[in-house]
């Protein structure tokens, strides 16, 4: 049974959670209490909640469908290898910031089962579907641009699979030593069906842009390149259009109509750079001035 032993904050307060939390409910020293969703996660957005657009039931459900198709396991199966090494020693934990429907995360902990892990979207669709493929771990509905609910050096890696960064955040949570791992798509991701299915706006990050984005934060230590081909149907075409950032915006008709004249199946290259990051030392503390001189 999951126990919350990462150390989590008040999303209010910032106050540890007491230990000995229940399952079912996170109450902080000053009382703020969360109780978990029925599928299990708990949200920790709290006041006027967030300009950010948090991914939809559909988007969701798309991206759910094509994951667990399993045309992405090659890339689940990469970030493993090169986080699992940090995940060895005991009491060691993951947080995946922008953990979706939980897919790249459970790839993971069934590598390093005995690692804590929490699991962080701002879209409630995503995180229940993240809850019930990851009971282990702490599925929290929270906006990565927020400070993040967890104490200081309380992880040993942060994966973040195309989702936004928070550099000077994740740098402060994770362990020094620990490891940051980015996975962006390189320039030709999914070419061949990008533009007949309007999934414009997959910008490749340059890797100087990135490595730039977390500069101050980060040191990069390396990672690889990896190319998929898939061999997709026209609703697994479909899916990929909707499940990214264009899926805000797509009109599902039009998309429906495109990929029905798509054949049974297209060949499809799937082209991703997962990058690696060890934590910077952080800036010393200000000393403290004694009141009395
Ligand atoms: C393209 S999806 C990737 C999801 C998952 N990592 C995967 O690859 O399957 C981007 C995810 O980032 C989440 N997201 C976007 N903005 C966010 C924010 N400000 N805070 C937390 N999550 C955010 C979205 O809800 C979405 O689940
Ligand atoms: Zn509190």
């Amino acid at each position: 049974m999951p126990a919350y032993p990462v150390a989590l904050l008040c999303p209010v307060c910032r106050s540890p959670f007491a230990a000995g939390s229940g399952l079912r409910s996170l109450v902080c020293p000053a009382g703020h209490s969360f109780d978990a969703a029925k599928q299990g996660y708990f949200n920790f957005l709290t006041g006027k909640g967030t300009v950010f657009e948090a991914d939809s039931a559909d988007m969701v459900a798309a991206r759910f469908d094509f994951l667990s198709a399993g045309h992405y396991r090659g890339l689940a199966d990469a970030v493993a290898d090169l986080a699992a090494p940090f995940l060895a020693g005991s009491g060691s934990a993951v947080l995946d910031a922008g953990t979706g429907t939980g897919h790249y995360l459970r790839a993971l902990l069934d590598r390093v089962p005995a690692a804590a892990a929490v699991g962080l979207d701002i879209s409630k669709f995503a995180l229940r579907r993240a809850a019930r493929l990851n009971p282990e771990a702490v599925n929290l509905v929270g906006d990565v641009w927020q400070p993040l609910p967890l104490a200081d050096a309380a992880v040993d890696v942060v994966t973040v699979v195309f989702a936004p960064r928070n550099a000077a955040e994740f740098a402060r949570v994770l362990r020094p030593g620990g490891r940051l791992i980015v996975v962006t798509p390189r320039p030709g991701h999914l070419a061949e069906v990008a533009g007949q299915t309007g999934m414009l706006g997959i910008e490749p990050a340059k890797d100087e842009r990135l490595t730039a984005s977390l500069a101050g934060h980060f040191a990069a230590r390396g990672g690889r390149e990896l190319d998929l081909a898939l061999s997709l149907s026209p609703s697994d075409v479909a899916n990929l259009a909707l499940m990214g950032p264009a899926g805000h915006h797509l009109d599902r008709g039009a998309l429906a109509a495109r990929v029905a004249g798509l054949p049974p199946r297209t060949a499809v290259s799937a082209r991703f750079r997962i990058s690696v990051f060890e934590p910077l030392p952080l800036p010393a503390a200000p000393p403290a001035t004694d009141p009395q001189t």
